[in-house]
């Protein structure tokens, strides 16, 4: 199977607050979207590309490796992920889809998702369960209803994905009023089952300065 991965870094980090758009902030000296390259690589996917900011498309290029694609994402992460998409050569049978705000994802994530494709998913996502009990609150914030946790899961990525089916998905989902948040929601709405492996928290996102200090504490020696 010829995996493609896309690495959406597109984003600027808003809810961190750096300088820089958030892909380009370094971990342990390296930036972001280079760990979620290699996690991809090191986990099996055979080519990159990655979808970046316009202003900060030669800054990315120079930090990325010669053989990974660099495309100009979109103003949501759904345009972004389609810009990447239409730039991944046709001969590859899978995608995989992963946040270049998730750097320090276990390359055996990568290969869980890799082996559910071969074995013969057309979408998969690594998951977690939910630890803390969950509530609905009305407006005011008062709680309405305990959610059995049981069948909750936590969603990470890399997604992956039959090639075909995410096109045809992504075609599908063109002009749609809802809000996708990940490519696995773009499949379900076209009606594509999809799959879970086990995902790991080491892949957590990087969201607000927190997650990097903890990150930070991860990779130091
Ligand atoms: N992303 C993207 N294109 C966008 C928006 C987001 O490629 N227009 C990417 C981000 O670069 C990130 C991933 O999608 O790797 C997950 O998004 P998020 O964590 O929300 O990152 P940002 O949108 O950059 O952060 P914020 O929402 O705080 O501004
Ligand atoms: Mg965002």
């Amino acid at each position: 199977m010829h995996a493609v991965g896309i690495v959406a870094a597109a984003g600027s980090g808003l809810r961190l607050g750096a300088e820089l758009p958030k892909a380009l902030v370094p971990l342990g000296g390296r930036p972001l979207v280079c760990w979620a390259v290699q996690s991809l690589r090191d986990g099996g996917v055979d080519e990159v590309v990655v979808a970046v900011p316009g202003p900060q498309q030669a800054a990315f290029a120079a930090v990325l490796p010669d053989d990974v694609q660099v495309v100009v994402g979109g103003d949501t992460r759904t345009a972004s992920v389609r810009a990447a998409l239409a730039a991944a050569r046709e001969h590859a049978d899978a995608v995989l889809v992963h946040d270049a705000a998730r750097p320090l994802t276990p390359p055996e994530v990568v290969a869980r998702v890799l082996a559910a494709l071969v074995a013969g998913a057309a979408a998969v996502v690594p998951v977690l369960p939910v630890v803390d009990t969950t509530v609905l609150v009305d407006a005011e914030g008062v709680v309405t209803a305990d959610v059995p946790r049981a069948p909750l899961r936590r969603v990470q990525t890399p997604q992956g994905f039959d090639r075909a089916t995410l096109v045809a998905a992504y075609g599908r989902a063109h002009g749609a009023a809802t809000e996708f948040t990940d490519d696995a929601s773009v499949v379900r709405a076209a009606g594509i089952p999809v799959h879970t492996v086990a995902g790991d928290e080491r892949a957590a996102k990087i969201t607000v300065a927190h997650d990097l200090a903890l990150a930070e504490l991860q990779v130091a020696r």
